[in-house]
């Protein structure tokens, strides 16, 4: 009988401050009708506070998702922190949540694929449960985009927000979870789509600091051009190999990063907007963790035996497609 790896649960958090497309206007020269007709992004949820880092979200994320599956901490396997954000470049994230939700038998490490990180590491997850060798894997996918944007660049700062979510993967003999994956890296994108400072080809210095090169740097109309081509064929090229239909889709679960990229998908798919996962008017583009975030946010609307389609496209350039068959009811 083949293993296959179901998610069996969903946590999520997101910081309480809410940065609105009207506290925007006072910062840079944009408007909220800009935000809204371009990205459809009306508020996005910052993470403030001294010595906060991605691990305080992922840390509440994981421990709800704990609490909702009733797993004990000491039965975790393995979890994989899907981050662009890590609080330090080392030691990974994933270890300072686990040690924050007292998750001690696991062993953990960090996914950074941008913002496919979550597909990534849910996809390598997925193996160590098809394996046999472990029985529960936690993904967990959080961003404190906040802390590497600039509120100066108006193309930039607009779009991201902070949060995180979490899942769990367990073994099902079913035929549920996970299906199906295409996953993609090229790393030509870079230059469209990075971070020019703060790594080991260019640590920091006060000469960085000053030109402001630990802040995103991205060439929008080049990202949304290449975003809306790759997620549409992807969502396409997995639907063809799983023989399915759009009748067949319950869900698209699109990482949430522009609007119109999301439409373009969901018309490429030929899916209603009725079944689009959409939450990204209330939290923008929080990069790993928008796909949990929206299982978190529509979980009640989703019924055992459901064929999602997860879809993603970010920096690298680094996107892919999952289908995922839903295991359980809420
Ligand atoms: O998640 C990781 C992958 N990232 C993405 O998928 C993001 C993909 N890109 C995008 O979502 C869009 O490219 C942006 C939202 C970043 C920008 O939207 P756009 O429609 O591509 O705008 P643009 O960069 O082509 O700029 C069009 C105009 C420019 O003015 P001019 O040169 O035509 O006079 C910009 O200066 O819009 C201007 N502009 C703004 N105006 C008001 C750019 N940002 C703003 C703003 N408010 N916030």
């Amino acid at each position: 009988m083949k293993i296959t790896a179901a998610i069996t649960g969903v946590g999520g958090y997101v910081p309480d401050y809410v940065l609105t497309n009207q506290e925007l206007e006072q910062l840079v020269d944009t408007t909220d009708e800009w935000i809204t007709t371009r990205t459809g992004i009306k508020e996005r949820r910052i993470l403030k506070g001294k010595d906060q880092g991605s691990s305080v979200m992922g840390i509440k994320a994981v421990q709800q998702l704990l609490e909702k599956t009733n797993t004990r901490p000491e039965e975790v396997d393995l979890l994989i922190c899907a981050t662009v954000t890590p609080d330090v470049l080392f030691p990974a994230t994933a270890n300072i949540i686990s040690n924050g939700c007292g998750i001690t038998k696991a062993f953990s490490y960090d996914m950074n694929a941008a913002c496919s990180s979550f597909l990534f590491a849910l996809t390598t997850g997925a193996q160590f449960i098809q394996s046999g060798l472990y029985k529960k894997v936690v993904i967990v996918g959080a961003d404190k985009m906040s802390a590497i944007v600039d509120y100066t660049d108006r193309s930039n700062c607009i779009i991201f927000g902070d949060g995180a979510a979490a899942v769990l993967l367990e073994p099902n003999l079913e035929g549920y979870g996970v299906l199906d994956q295409v996953l993609c890296t090229d790393g030509s994108g870079e230059q469209f789509l990075h971070q020019k400072a703060g790594g080991s080809r260019r640590p920091p210095t006060a000469e960085t600091i000053a030109n402001r090169e630990h802040f995103i740097y991205q060439e929008g109309a080049t990202v949304f051009k290449f975003a809306v081509k790759n997620m549409a064929d992807v969502a396409a090229q997995v639907m063809a190999r799983q023989h399915l239909s759009h009748d067949d889709i319950a869900w698209l679960v699109p990482h949430q990063a522009n609007k119109r990229i999301i439409d373009a998908t969901a018309n490429r798919m030929g899916v209603g907007p009725e079944k689009v996962m959409l939450n990204i008017q209330r939290y923008g583009n929080t990069t790993s963790a928008t796909i949990p975030l929206c299982l978190w946010d529509f979980e009640k609307q989703l019924h055992k035996g459901d064929n999602l389609i997860l879809a993603a496209f970010g920096g690298g350039f680094t996107w892919g497609a999952m289908h995922v068959k839903w295991a359980y009811n809420s």
